[in-house]
């Protein structure tokens, strides 16, 4: 097996504001290449950490590397990070041409290279035909395509997005995050996008940092974190509903997903507390004898306060906070 590079290390990364360590000794290795996605809930410091990557937030200790090269001193314009912000940040004055331009021109690029540049990125990025509109008269899928190709012109060694689908319409998420992982396989460059919304990473990325409390829970593929979360946060977190338990034990419960249980002639059973229609699936939010709620899917709606019977055909055997393996 050949041995995958190292694109962007950060090791021991710790960053407080006030007295709470919102970064809190991360460790992360990027490999070239590569589509890595970090997921989180709102406030839990993901667009602080693409800050130090990109050199705009000093951590209060660790370091960054980039290429081998420990680049935890130097200033922003020295890394060359490309980084897109959420808003997209273009300057409303400036049509197109001239938003992607812009980066060319502070860095002292002659007129010619600059055209040659900001062509080939529209080009790549099929907005050559709104190069001359301003910007507030594109949409909001232009705008991010704008945002990228302005990022491209400095051909950087890597790419950071944050939050690159959210102020996007339902309707165009879908696209963009195809267009997005297009992009990326024909730079062949490294990518770190970063969302709160788990949808935008389980048809797009290899692997996913799932972060909360300062750290990376887990990093996995989507489907392993889906069917073996690390620990229960993670359980809880990924899904559309949080893993359901029943206890074996005092110190052991078994985890299981809707899908995993089949309901017909169980040796287990729960009293049904909700109904709860997901488009042609019915999921049943049912009680179990010791109180605690799990979720069953059926095929049609039953009666509140009816007795459900299942089995279950997979589970993961939890134990003192974190999941051991998966039984059957
Ligand atoms: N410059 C700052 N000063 C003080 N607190 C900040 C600053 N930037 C972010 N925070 C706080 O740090 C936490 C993480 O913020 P942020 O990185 O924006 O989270 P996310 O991008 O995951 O939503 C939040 O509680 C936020 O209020
Ligand atoms: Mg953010």
């Amino acid at each position: 097996m050949t041995q995958k590079k190292i694109k962007l290390e950060l090791k021991g990364i710790t960053k407080f504001f006030g007295k709470k360590a919102v970064i809190d000794h991360l460790d992360l290795k990027v490999y070239e290449g590569e589509l890595f996605a970090i997921l989180g809930p709102s406030g839990t410091g993901k667009s602080t950490l693409l800050k130090i990557i990109v050199g705009i937030e000093e951590p209060d200790s660790g370091s960054v590397f980039l290429d081998g090269k420990d680049i935890t001193n130097l200033p922003p314009n020295k890394r060359n990070i490309a980084m897109v912000f959420q808003s997209f940040a273009l300057y409303p004055n400036m049509d197109v041409y001239r938003n992607i331009a812009f980066p060319l021109k502070i860095a002292r690029f002659n007129k010619a290279d600059i055209d040659k540049k900001v062509r080939s990125a529209a080009k790549l990025l099929g907005i050559s035909e709104v190069l001359s509109s301003s910007v507030s008269k594109i949409s909001g899928g232009q705008k991010q395509r704008v945002a990228l190709a302005r990022a491209l012109v400095r051909d950087p060694s890597m790419f950071l997005l944050d939050e690159p689908f959210s102020n996007l319409d339902a309707r165009v998420r879908f696209t963009a995050r195809e267009e997005l992982k297009r992009l990326q396989k024909k730079l062949n460059s490294t990518f770190i996008y970063v969302t709160h919304d788990q949808r935008e990473t389980s048809n797009i990325t290899s692997r996913v940092g799932v972060l909360n409390d300062g750290k990376f829970q887990q990093i996995d593929s989507f489907d392993n974190l889906y069917n073996f979360p690390q620990n229960k946060w993670v359980g809880d977190f990924i899904g559309n509903f949080p893993m359901s338990f029943i206890k074996k034990s005092d110190s052991i419960s078994w985890g299981f997903r809707p899908e995993w249980a089949s309901i017909h002639r169980g040796n287990l059973s729960a009293k049904l507390v909700t109904n709860e229609l997901a488009g042609d699936i019915n999921y049943w939010l049912c009680e179990t004898k010791e109180g605690s709620m799990i979720v069953l899917r059926g095929n049609k709606p039953r009666e509140v306060g009816s007795k459900i019977s299942f089995k279950l055909n997979k589970y993961n055997i939890y134990k003192n906070g974190v999941f051991l393996k998966q039984g059957r």
